[in-house]
């Protein structure tokens, strides 16, 4: 393989977005997608690069570091762009262990497989390395209403194991710059939408559900608020911090799109009324208030002012635009949807919802 990235997670949501924007450039370096396949990864997501070399995939737990060691030697990559991750809150609440493991102690595996290969590159190729690190805005904790937005100097407080599996993470990625001289950069993003996002999470079941005529749990009041990004503006920020991002710098990205969740599920149900609309009454009717996430934070809100300035990046899509498309794509694409449901996919929304 010529210059080649690694991307780890690229078979989940925002890795196999970031996967098939990358690869959509003719000129792009190639890809080594190393991904352990759990209940999130789906290589259905990259069924359209089937046959094309300049994708590798390996199905490789990051916990396990002769395996990286192994693949590193082997493809010789210019750079890594992290994503592998436990990623959802409630799975995090009802089961912690897995998030210690594949975000706490596969982050520091995979930098220590990478300090060791990049401590061994030319002086050119260590000074060209990059590793860059996928992370949340939700390790800054929950804002009340009348608050700033995060920034990049707001003090970490996450309040899941969830996030504070990601803040952990972050520091050692922090850790390895300070101390090691890693060439290290780090995201802090906001919730995302878009295609391939897996139905455990609130757009895409409200989507699924909405569509199955199932009821849509809200949780709580409603009144918690995210601020939503469109996945290709993510992955278009990430690009732009892997190509031209400070070493050592932390880039906080978001939407500028505070909502509430019933704002959300609302404007879902409106276009869902519009775009498939049932033989009576409105999919709004499906609403249902359900008991509360424990711990829940109220809201998120980004100020990415930094990434604008530095870089000049802002997202193209607005909430509107965004959604639109997303809505339309899982409606292109039932098939996708429901091979992802699966007999896991069952037994988790059986226990979530259960009450
Ligand atoms: P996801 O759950 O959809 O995908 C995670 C991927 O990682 C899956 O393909 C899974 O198979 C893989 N994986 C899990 N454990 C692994 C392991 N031990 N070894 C190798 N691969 C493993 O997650 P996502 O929503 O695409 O999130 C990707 C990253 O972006 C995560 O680090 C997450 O914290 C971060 N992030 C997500 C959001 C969001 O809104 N989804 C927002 C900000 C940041
Ligand atoms: P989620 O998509 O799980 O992302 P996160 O917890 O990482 O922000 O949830 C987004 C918001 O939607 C969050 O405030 C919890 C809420 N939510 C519901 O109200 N009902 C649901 O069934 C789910 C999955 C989430």
């Amino acid at each position: 393989m010529r210059n080649c990235i690694f991307v780890t997670g690229g078979a989940g949501f925002i890795g196999g977005n970031f996967v098939l924007d990358w690869l959509a450039d003719a000129n792009a370096d190639e890809v080594v997608n190393v991904d352990k396949l759990t209940y999130a990864g789906n290589l259905k997501t990259l069924a359209s690069l089937d046959g094309d070399s300049r994708h590798v995939f390996s199905e490789t737990d990051i916990c396990d570091r002769a395996a990286l060691n192994r693949l590193l030697t082997t493809y010789n990559p210019r750079a890594v762009v992290h994503f592998a991750a436990e990623s959802h809150v409630d799975r995090s609440i009802s089961g912690p262990a897995e998030f210690i493991q594949t975000n706490i102690v596969g982050t520091f595996t995979l930098l220590e497989a990478v300090r060791a290969y990049w401590g061994g590159l030319d002086d050119a190729a260590r000074a060209a390395f990059r590793f860059l690190h996928v992370s949340t805005d939700e390790v800054f904790g929950s804002l009340g209403p009348n608050d700033r937005q995060f920034s990049e100097s707001t003090a970490y407080a996450p309040n899941s194991p969830y996030s504070a599996s990601k803040a952990a993470s972050d520091h050692l990625v922090r850790a390895y710059h300070h101390t090691y001289g890693l060439p290290v950069l780090t995201t802090n993003c906001s919730n995302n939408y878009g295609p391939y996002h897996f139905p455990e999470k609130l757009i895409p079941l409200m989507i699924s559900n909405a569509l199955g005529g199932k009821p849509l749990p809200v949780y709580g009041d409603g009144l918690n608020v995210r601020d939503w990004l469109y996945v290709g503006d993510h992955c278009a920020a990430i690009r732009e911090v892997l190509a031209h991002g400070r070493l050592g710098e932390t880039y906080n990205v978001g939407g500028w799109n505070e909502k509430t969740n019933l704002d959300v599920v609302h404007t879902l149900c409106d276009l869902l009324d519009e775009l498939r609309p049932k033989a009576a009454g409105s999919y709004r009717n499906q609403i249902t208030f359900v008991k509360d996430r424990p711990g829940h934070d109220r809201r998120y809100a980004i100020d990415a002012r930094k990434l604008e300035r530095e870089l000049g990046w802002r997202p193209a899509e607005t909430f509107e635009t965004g959604l639109r498309k997303t809505v339309q794509w899982y409606l292109d694409n039932q098939g996708w949807v429901q091979d992802v449901m699966s007999g896991e996919y069952r037994n988790w929304v059986a226990k979530q919802y259960a009450a």
